[in-house]
């Protein structure tokens, strides 16, 4: 069926609802269990009417009596709590009315309907289209704006939200995730109360590093696993971002996510139009696991690159040698990695520049040619040596910054984010180029375009970022300094676009000195990121945990390390095992039960690893209420699932009861076998090798707790369909 065939059954769908007498006036936009309605007041002007579970029968819709919020609220005029679009216009007028004036409505891909209801000012020349894609089979609405004008002089946006949701509850829980370098993703939930609760990013680059763009929000009542109704919604925005929860005298509530409106005045020249980043969101009445699996099922087919494509088991170098190698001794790494059996070995930071050599992080960065003492028969070498002993080879960038000791400072001052007349501040030594400069903008994409110019066997790229913004001046947008962070993550997806129409499949790490860069935005042209620079394994269940509330399986690296002084090789693995399984760890000094361990469990990730990648997740027990955490994947057919259990640090004789698993057939039976075992370490499952019917196994469920249970221990059982 052509496009334009489909768009036309679309449109008349659309007014089939339209035709209905009482409806008329409505919009709706659904997926297969959820759904958004606006009303058209009398007043032409749009309003939120519901968002919840879909209702069974249309029609229903019609019985809504909704004017009493509207859709995307304009400053200026007689609403006064915060508004999601505020402008200036060119004689200095900062009001804007928006009424309704047409909806057009197009199935844009088999799963997507796309939703535009275009509105526009009744005395200036603005227009405003709110833009709704629901994506049926997953229960995800992607919602943006796009603002355009036709006035004298440029209009001046000071907020111009992605979208606006409202919600009519008792009470409002609301769930976070901030941190730090190495404290990622911490959960926290607290009840919402009157007034306003803001989760945002002032960093510029490396944005969330404090805080991620991603909430969870319960109705009424806190949700859990399985019950209560919540909206998980993510920005996908590399950059500041902003979240706003008012809840008003009535116990109303507005959310307003878009970018942080904090220093970001937009100047929109006529003719032009403002695209806001895509907010994504998802709406359960099963509690937080369906959220999570509706986004992780939209990440895979729509979010990241190849989300439904296999991804590369690696060694990487950065915690064995630091920036202290040559090129004898990568290639002797590489019969590591080929020990081992991962597919891959990943170069990092240190391997570039000359006048100024990356011997540590104080000098190099921006000079991206291979440093002649370290590696004297340069990359090409590399490639082909990890070739020759048959594996993949990939390598570090950091694209975006430059160090003062450096060739590219000395030749380029004025490609450099820095204030005038105030001392340049520093992170790690670094400063941040001035991606809003095209020219900058091209030299960023001929980095990465020359080394797979000269080195087309690459296979993947680890793509850093290891500070924010501050004394933040953009040389090259002069007189529109309020534009830079705005300006700045623009020019960086054109940077992207260029790399993505080029390398479509090319294997990319999104990294940010640790989980500083993990939103939507960025991961569309990725195909993993990196979640945090802590791989002590204990840490990392409590971060993987937390990002797999939005994150599927596939897009989190995980790596087994030396970091832990206490954890065995099995619970570093173990843990690793839960994402993109790699190793940064120094494999001669592994013992050799530990190397044979190592390989062991490679192949066994290799043989699950479409169930861990692909199959539904589903987290059983929390870190966070327990000293454990239980959680399983399975896949589309219930035929086979994968369990991961960890204990935390349990007191002596600690007690822990049965868990019941989730997602199986009831009907079918399942052999639950215990897989990644080490000869030395004792399990405390007992039942390995049983077969239970999945009724049993979701009614009453498995002891995974039999005997004493040391500290930080784990197993990973098999379950599989008889
Ligand atoms: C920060 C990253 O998170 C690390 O994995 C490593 O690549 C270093 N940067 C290298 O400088």
């Amino acid at each position: 069926m052509t496009i334009l065939k489909k768009s036309l059954i679309a449109v008349l769908l659309f007014c089939n609802v339209c035709a209905n007498a009482q409806s008329e006036k409505q919009i709706i936009v659904q997926t297969q269990h959820v759904s958004l309605v606006f009303t058209i007041g009398k007043n032409d002007r749009v309003y939120q009417s519901y968002f919840g579970k879909r209702l069974l029968n249309t029609a229903d819709y019609a019985q809504l009596n909704g004017t009493s919020h509207e859709a995307y609220i304009t400053g200026g005029m007689e609403d006064q709590f915060e508004p999601a679009i505020k402008v200036t216009h060119a004689d200095g007028n900062p009001s804007l009315e928006l009424k309704y004036v047409n909806t057009t409505s197009s199935h844009t891909g088999d799963d997507i309907t796309e939703t535009v209801i275009n509105l526009k000012d009744p005395k200036y020349p603005v227009e405003v289209a709110l833009h709704y894609q629901a994506f049926d089979k997953e229960d995800v609405i992607k919602a943006w704006t796009e603002i355009k004008h036709d006035e004298k002089t440029p209009l001046l946006l000071t907020n111009y939200a992605s979208a606006m949701l409202h919600f009519d509850a008792k009470k409002y829980w609301l769930t976070h995730y901030h941190g730090d370098w190495a404290t990622e993703m911490k959960m926290e939930e607290d009840e919402l109360t009157t007034g306003n609760k803001i989760i945002d990013s002032k960093l510029g680059t490396r944005a969330d590093m404090y805080e991620a763009p991603l909430f969870m929000l319960a109705l009424n009542k806190q949700a859990d696993e399985t019950s209560g109704e919540v909206i998980a919604g993510s920005l996908a925005w590399t950059g500041n971002f902003q979240f706003q929860f008012e809840m008003d005298e009535h116990n109303s509530l507005r959310v307003i996510s878009g970018i942080n409106p904090v220093a970001s005045e937009y100047h929109l020249d006529a003719g032009k139009t403002f695209t806001t980043p895509a907010f994504i969101f998802t709406y359960s009445n099963e509690g937080k696991g369906q959220a999570s699996r509706n986004l992780h099922k939209w990440a895979r087919s729509y979010g990241i690159v190849d989300g439904t494509k296999p991804r590369m088991t690696l060694l990487n170098n950065w915690e064995n040698t630091g920036f202290k190698f040559d090129e004898n001794e990568l290639v002797a790494l590489f019969d590591d990695a080929t020990k081992l059996g991962v597919d891959l070995f990943l170069l990092d930071d240190g391997w570039f520049a000359n006048k100024y050599p990356r011997n540590n992080d104080k000098a190099g960065l921006g000079d991206w040619e291979e440093n002649n003492a370290k590696l004297p028969h340069k990359i090409e070498y590399l490639v082909k040596q990890a070739e020759a002993k048959g594996i993949k080879f990939g390598i570090w960038l950091e694209p975006e910054m430059v160090n003062p000791k450096s060739e590219l400072y000395e030749k380029h001052p004025d490609w450099i984010l820095k204030l005038p007349n105030r001392d340049e501040n520093y992170q790690r030594n670094q400063l941040v180029l001035d991606l809003a400069n095209p020219k900058v903008q091209d030299y960023v994409y001929s980095i990465v375009d020359n080394m797979m110019t000269n080195n087309p066997g690459i296979a993947y790229i680890k793509w850093d970022c290891n500070r924010t913004m501050s004394n933040t001046y953009s040389p090259y947008l002069k007189d529109k300094q309020s534009q830079v962070y705005v300006d700045y993550t623009l020019g960086l997806y054109r940077v992207l676009d260029k790399v993505r129409a080029k390398y479509p499949h090319l294997l990319m790490m999104l990294c940010s000195g640790g989980g500083g860069r993990t939103e939507y935005g960025a991961l569309k042209y990725f195909t993993e990121f990196w979640p945090s620079d802590n791989t002590d394994p204990l840490e990392r269940v409590f971060i993987q945990w937390g990002y797999s509330n939005f994150f599927p399986s596939i897009t989190i690296s995980a790596h087994v390390t030396q970091w832990s002084k206490q954890a065995s090789i099995k619970y570093r693995t173990d843990v690793a095992m839960m994402g993109r399984l790699g190793y940064d760890i120094n494999v001669k000094k592994m013992t050799d039960a530990e190397v044979q361990f190592s390989k062991q469990a490679i192949k066994n990730y290799n043989r699950l690893n479409d169930v861990i990648w692909y199959g539904d997740l589903y987290r059983l027990i929390s870190p966070y209420e327990e000293d454990r955490a239980v959680l399983m994947y399975v896949n589309e057919t219930k035929s086979k699932a994968v369990l991961f259990n960890y204990f935390l640090n349990v007191r002596y004789k600690a007690q822990f009861n049965t868990v019941k698993l989730q997602g199986l057939d009831p009907k079918k039976n399942y052999k639950v076998e215990e897989t990644n075992m080490m000869d030395g370490i004792k399990s405390n499952f007992n039942d390995s090798g049983k077969v239970y019917s999945g009724d049993y196994l979701m009614t009453v469920g498995l002891n995974l707790a039999s005997g004493r249970i040391l500290p930080q221990t784990s197993n990973v059982i098999e379950i599989t369909q008889q």
